[in-house]
């Protein structure tokens, strides 16, 4: 069974971008999946509201990789509430799509994301306006 990846994927799961960890992370986020025993970990640095710095480590499938890559390459920059809206749909599309039984390896990748954002609010505090105002 060789299921058919984007040039994107590959050439993530080959290069991934920002592999490793943050020396004193403002914001972590572990996500694992049990059916497959796939473990993620992001780690984010915030300045003004920003994600100025995100590194992963991935031990996982090449698509978990691959999207854990892009994840990070999406993130940075953004605000928290931007990089909150980040779903597995948008991470698969910017890899130009990603075969149908590897969709929850980008799951992984949104979810500890999100999960790392999450991690930031708890500890310094913050979080979406909706919740803020409700
Ligand atoms: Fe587990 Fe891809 S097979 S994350």
């Amino acid at each position: 069974m060789s299921p058919a990846y984007s040039e994107k994927v590959l050439e993530h799961f080959k290069n991934p971008r920002n592999v490793g960890e943050l020396e004193n992370p403002d914001g972590v986020g572990v996500e694992g999946n049990p059916v497959c025993g796939d473990l993620m970990e992001i780690h984010i640095q915030v300045q003004d509201g920003r994600i100025a710095d995100i590194k992963f480590k991935t031990f996982g499938c090449g698509s978990a990789i691959a999207t854990s890559s892009m994840v990070t390459e999406m993130a940075k920059g953004k605000t928290l509430e931007e990089a909150m809206a980040i779903t597995r749909g948008d991470v698969a599309n910017e890899l130009d799509g990603l075969p149908p039984q590897k969709m929850h390896c980008s799951n992984l990748a949104a979810d500890a994301l999100h999960k790392a954002i999450k991690d930031y609010w708890e500890k310094h505090g913050g979080g979406p306006p909706e919740e803020a105002g409700a």
